[in-house]
């Protein structure tokens, strides 16, 4: 059996390329998984990201309703991001799913909040809170299933751990599940396509964990934050219909907390600008920019100076890291 103790890759995992491998792997982490946990309860917080995602439909897989997920909606995840998790997990998967929709939670506590440190910090707090008060209300918890992979044990201070909140209360000290922990970032997409996860979840592109909430710069508001999601989906909509989703690395919409005149069907205006950032990068450490076609740069301008409410003017930031750091703050 696959040493699952240590925190060494086994020499005997081969790289996973194809399906059949990965169908492989799938069998063996179900059968190490069901000897693990034999009928005991697994929790596992369900963020709507690849490696979680990858996590849960494999344990689904193995244990059926002994797994419970919790997807937490802190109000600053992508749009449709939430939607799709709840049609995924619990429609399709028929997956034991714990839907908590704690946007105002997270609002209110970020009201006012500018410095990028401290909303990072109520956002991973809050987080813990409430898969911490979750947690409390299911019986007889005996494990934590996370979708830990091997770079995150590897890269000590890496950027995960580099951006991670605290660590989990005593109270959700149970002991761990973790079947992708050897795995690399490629190994998990071929993974989770082979567990028929859709393309667009397997295939994501790397998303803070306070998510939208470090592209609506300065203190968060309702407004703001909208114009800052609507943005990034027709920004995601028009890179995948030109082709450019699978192809550049992280892109994205910024709202920086500052306005400027503009003018509307002969009214002034007085509002936000929309600011493009797309990047190219291996680890994040450095980054260089994506040189945007200037008829798809149109095009996108177009769409968010007519669809999205608020904004007045559409810039496109040609800084790369270092210089910029890839996210605003
Ligand atoms: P920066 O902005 O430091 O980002 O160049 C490097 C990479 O890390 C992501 N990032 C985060 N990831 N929590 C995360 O889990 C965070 O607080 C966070 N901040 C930045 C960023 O999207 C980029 O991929």
């Amino acid at each position: 059996m696959m040493d699952m103790v240590s925190n060494v890759r086994p020499e005997s995992l081969e790289r996973i390329k194809n399906k059949e491998q990965a169908d492989a792997f799938v069998a063996k982490q179900i059968e190490i998984t069901k000897a693990q946990v034999k009928d005991g309860k697994v929790l596992l917080a369900l963020s709507g990201g690849v490696d979680s995602s990858v996590v849960a439909a494999l344990l689904v897989k193995a244990i059926g309703k002994q797994l419970i997920c919790v997807h937490v909606n802190n109000g600053l995840m992508r749009k449709g991001e939430s939607e799709q998790v709840v049609e995924v997990f619990r429609n399709q998967l028929d997956a034991n799913l714990v839907y908590v929709d704690a946007t105002d939670r997270f609002f209110n506590l970020l009201a006012g909040v500018a410095d990028p440190e401290k909303k990072r910090k109520i956002i991973g707090n809050e987080f813990i809170e409430i898969f911490a008060e979750e947690a409390n209300k299911v019986d007889g918890i005996g494990y934590l299933a996370q979708g830990t992979i091997y770079p995150d044990i590897v890269e000590s201070v890496g950027v995960k751990s580099h951006h991670n909140v605290g660590g989990l209360p005593e109270d959700l000290q149970f002991e761990l599940v973790e079947p992708i922990k050897f795995l690399y970032k490629d190994e998990v997409r071929v993974v989770g396509k082979a567990l028929g996860l859709p393309e667009e979840m397997v295939m994501r592109q790397p998303f803070p964990g306070p998510g939208l909430g470090v592209r609506c710069v300065g203190a968060i508001t309702r407004d703001r934050l909208e114009a800052v999601r609507e943005s990034d989906a027709i920004l995601r909509e028009e890179f995948a219909n030109y082709g450019l989703d699978t192809k550049v690395w992280q892109y994205f919409t910024v709202v920086p907390d500052f306005r400027s005149t503009g003018v509307t069907d002969g009214k002034r205006t007085y509002d936000w600008p929309v600011v493009l950032r797309a990047v190219n990068s291996v680890d994040a450490t450095c980054a260089t920019i994506e040189e945007i076609p200037y008829e798809l740069l149109h095009k996108i301008t177009d769409r968010i100076l007519k669809e999205v409410k608020n904004v007045n003017r559409v810039l496109y930031d040609l800084s790369p890291k270092p210089g910029g750091t890839i996210e605003w703050e």
